[in-house]
């Protein structure tokens, strides 16, 4: 549609360009700055009357400024007499907390639903961390469409890693681990999680894989602490593997996360949602292909 503009966010600018390159589609970036102190300010450049706004903006880092930052902005474009506006997520936070873990605890996935169902006319995300709501449908009542990277990683796979196996390292992950191995046509393994904390992961194998003469490759859609990954690398050396790679559609790697997987020997590739040092696979296609029908 011609009356489409593709905005960038404070977190979008690096995936918001190529979008609308490919979409051919004009492209502005929303003007975000701070007050001394420390609240927001953002702008809108272009005239937005009658256009089909896509705000691109990706949630890591300030998550919580990142999140004010998309409903000031999705209001004032409706201020502005938007005709539409559509929110693009290559990276989608809080959808974790779908249940109330502890006692008192907030359901942050519902929350934060309830937010961009109130502010936009729909959201758009790549590969969301979806459990116990096992589809966007059933956590978001605007229309939410939900894209995978998995094609990709698989693509990736096949140019860069001969010989694979590959290996999901919690039940979550086979919807990545899994799908990316039946698209190679290789063996793949899921094994048993159990998270204590943040920082505490204890991992189980239960089925055994043979790993000789095999590139070894993770497949799982968030790297945060690297705890996972850093417990899955135990397992896969008493299995006796060499050559070890973790490629993940989110990159947030908190903290050193991303030296300390490169130090104990593993390779690691993420794709762009989370721009990062070792960014190597690019979701601006598959995104921009969603964004035919807005
Ligand atoms: C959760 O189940 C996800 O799929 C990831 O395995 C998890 O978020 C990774 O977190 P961390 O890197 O902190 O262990």
């Amino acid at each position: 549609m011609d009356s489409m503009l593709i905005v960038s966010c404070s977190h979008g600018k690096h995936l918001g360009y190529l979008i609308a390159k490919k979409l051919k589609k004009k492209h502005s970036n929303l003007i975000v700055d701070k007050f001394p102190d420390n609240e927001l300010r953002i702008r809108f450049d272009p005239n937005l009357k009658n256009k089909n706004i896509v705000l691109v903006q990706s949630f890591y880092k300030n998550i919580s400024d990142c999140v004010i930052e998309v409903i000031f902005a999705a209001q004032t474009a409706y201020e502005l007499r938007a005709k539409k506006v559509v929110l693009v997520a290559p990276y989608f936070p809080y959808l974790r907390q779908d249940k109330r873990f502890h006692t008192g605890e907030a359901i942050s996935q519902r929350l934060i639903a309830g937010l961009i169902d109130k502010y936009f006319d729909a959201v758009y995300m790549m590969d969301p961390h979806l459990h116990r709501k096992n589809k966007l449908e059933n956590v978001f009542k605007i229309r939410a469409k939900k894209l995978t990277a998995n094609n990709l990683i698989a693509d990736y796979i096949k140019k860069h890693i001969p010989n694979p196996v590959i290996i999901g390292p919690d039940e979550e992950s086979y919807k990545w681990a899994r799908n990316v191995a039946d698209t190679l046509g290789v063996e793949s393994t899921i094994l048993e999680k159990k998270r204590y904390s943040s920082y505490n992961v204890k991992i189980k194998l239960n089925k055994k894989i043979s790993l000789k003469n095999k590139n070894t490759v993770i497949v799982d859609d968030i790297v945060s602490t690297g705890y996972t990954i850093l417990e899955t690398l135990k397992i896969l050396k008493k299995l006796g593997a060499k050559n070890i790679y973790c490629i993940c559609v989110h990159g947030i790697f908190v903290n050193d996360a991303l030296n300390k997987l490169k130090k104990a020997g593993i390779k690691v590739i993420s794709t762009n949602t989370i721009p990062n040092k070792v960014a190597k696979i690019d979701v601006s296609g598959v995104i921009s292909k969603s964004l035919i029908e807005v």
